[in-house]
């Protein structure tokens, strides 16, 4: 009994040091050509909720993605300053992995695209300061509708970042920000 304790306590942390530097596992065949063209932010969900609500730094609709020609990613988002809808953007640098970029927000960021398909994407982000290490996964979807399967997807992939269920946030019950 103590043994199989032991060893799932084991498997446990390997797979969450595994997690937290490999992590959030690079998508096999990563083509940035498919996440370019515009967005809706569907869900956010973090480590830390107050990033993810009213006023928090990480509370972004994101509206596109351009790749410029180094390779590089042109972020552009929606961000809500004193009431009013902001248009940003973030150039999401290569790492030399494929799916996986930098960009400097608050400090270094990682960026890493877990899942993408035609109508969805699931973006994990890892902000790295001494005070410790804050994520943000998010989902994005082509239109405002949602998918049962790629729910299921992202609420695996929050689970698997230590993330709980009570930190997602679903913006389609929030006042949205995607235009000015
Ligand atoms: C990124 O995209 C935005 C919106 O399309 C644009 O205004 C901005 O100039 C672009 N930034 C760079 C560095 O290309
Ligand atoms: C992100 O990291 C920077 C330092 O690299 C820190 O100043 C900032 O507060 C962090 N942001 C969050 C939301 O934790």
């Amino acid at each position: 009994m103590k043994l199989i304790l032991l060893l799932s306590v084991g498997l446990g942390l390997t797979w969450t040091l595994q997690d937290d530097i490999l992590d959030a596992s690079v998508l096999q065949g990563f083509d940035p050509k498919q996440v370019t063209g515009s967005w809706y932010t569907l869900k956010l969900a973090s480590t830390d909720r107050s990033v993810i609500e009213e006023g928090g730094a990480y509370l972004c609709f994101m509206t596109g993605i351009a790749l410029q020609d180094n390779g590089n990613l042109n972020v552009t988002y929606f961000h809500r300053e004193d009431g009013k809808c902001v248009k940003k953007f973030y150039i999401a640098e290569e790492t030399g992995i494929p799916g996986r970029y930098t960009f400097e927000y608050q400090g270094t960021n990682y960026l890493t695209f877990v899942d993408v398909t035609e109508d969805f994407i699931i973006m994990d982000l890892e902000n790295q300061s001494k005070g410790g290490t804050v994520i943000m996964s998010e989902l994005h979807g082509r239109s405002l509708s949602t998918d049962e399967i790629e729910w299921q997807l992202y609420y695996i992939h929050t689970r698997r970042r230590n993330i709980v269920p009570e930190n997602i946030v679903d913006l389609s019950l929030t006042r949205r920000c995607d235009t000015p």
